[in-house]
């Protein structure tokens, strides 16, 4: 390949010049979602409910070269949505992506599930995803505070397609974040709001959560002991378990011109989990 095509290859997906506001920064997924989208030139903002890593995660960003800050914040509070984005946009100057990650996890069977753990489950991934959505809108359609439209990436699971033993909770929030995803990309679309929605689907990840949902599986007696959850995980992806940024790299083709065509999609990186 010529250098002129390799360069304009990379080009697309160059994020130079651009914002991107990523929940649940602070560790796992999300943190490494952070530094891979200011690696590729974006500004960013950090921000968790645990507002010291956020800061971490910034630091680290800064550290490497790049441009990052860093925001506690709870994602399932409508206000701190409207002050987190209005700080991005003064501080960075825009907001062209969205990475709703923030999310939680509780294994139990059904029977066995309070309302509360449920509502819980459903107010961080579903609602706290919904608020990230309407007030990214809000602020990247023409005429909003940023105004350049965007990409908003929005993490559900392979959960989000199929059932699990064990996450009914988990499962029932991904799925829809799975429709809301593509409710949102078709109405930005028939809007001409010029702003992509895309949701990404995770296997098991090895994060403080991947191991979590890996132990569970032992806890809840679906398998006899923790090394065969281990096992049992491991032959749920044909080619291996992902890394936090294999996930960050699927992200950033989303957040990048690479994919400008592409909107209300559910991309896969499970290892050929969902394939089976
Ligand atoms: N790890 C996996 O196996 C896996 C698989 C599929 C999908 N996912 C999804 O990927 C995303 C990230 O997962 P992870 O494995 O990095 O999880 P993690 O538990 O390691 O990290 C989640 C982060 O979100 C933050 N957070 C939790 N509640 C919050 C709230 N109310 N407001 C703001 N921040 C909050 C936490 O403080 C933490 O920093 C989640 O949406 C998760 O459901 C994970």
């Amino acid at each position: 390949m010529s250098t002129t095509a390799t360069e304009a290859g990379m080009q697309a997906f160059a994020l130079s010049g651009k914002v991107a506001l990523v929940t649940g920064a602070g560790r796992g997924i999300g943190a490494q979602i952070a530094r891979r989208l200011a690696a590729a030139g974006a500004g960013v903002m950090a921000t968790d409910i645990d507002g010291p890593s956020a800061e971490e995660t910034a630091a680290a960003i800064a550290q490497a070269g790049g441009t990052a800050q860093s925001a506690a914040q709870d994602v399932t509070d409508e206000a701190a949505w409207e002050a987190i984005i209005a700080q991005t946009v003064s501080q960075l100057g825009g907001l062209d992506v969205l990475v709703n990650n923030a999310g939680i996890e509780s294994m139990s069977f059904v029977a066995d599930t309070s309302l509360d753990t449920f509502r819980r489950i459903m107010a961080v991934n579903v609602e706290g995803v919904f608020l990230g959505v309407k007030h990214a809108v809000r602020a990247m359609r023409p005429g909003g505070a940023a105004g350049r439209g965007g990409s908003i990436i929005n993490l559900s699971s392979v959960a989000g397609l199929v059932g699990s033993p064990g996450l009914s909770a988990y499962c029932a929030s991904k799925g829809a974040v799975r429709l809301l995803t593509k409710a949102t990309a078709v109405e930005c679309g028939a809007l001409q709001l010029g702003i992509r929605v895309n949701s990404v689907h995770p296997g098991v990840v090895r994060t403080d959560m991947g191991a979590s949902v890996v132990s569970g599986m032992a806890r809840l007696g679906l398998v006899p002991d923790a090394e065969a959850a281990e096992g049992l995980v491991q032959t749920m992806h044909p080619i291996g378990m992902s890394e936090p940024d294999d996930v960050a790299q699927a992200v950033l083709f989303l957040a990048s011109e690479a994919s400008r065509r592409t909107t209300g999609a559910e991309l896969l990186v499970d290892g050929g989990m969902a394939a089976q």
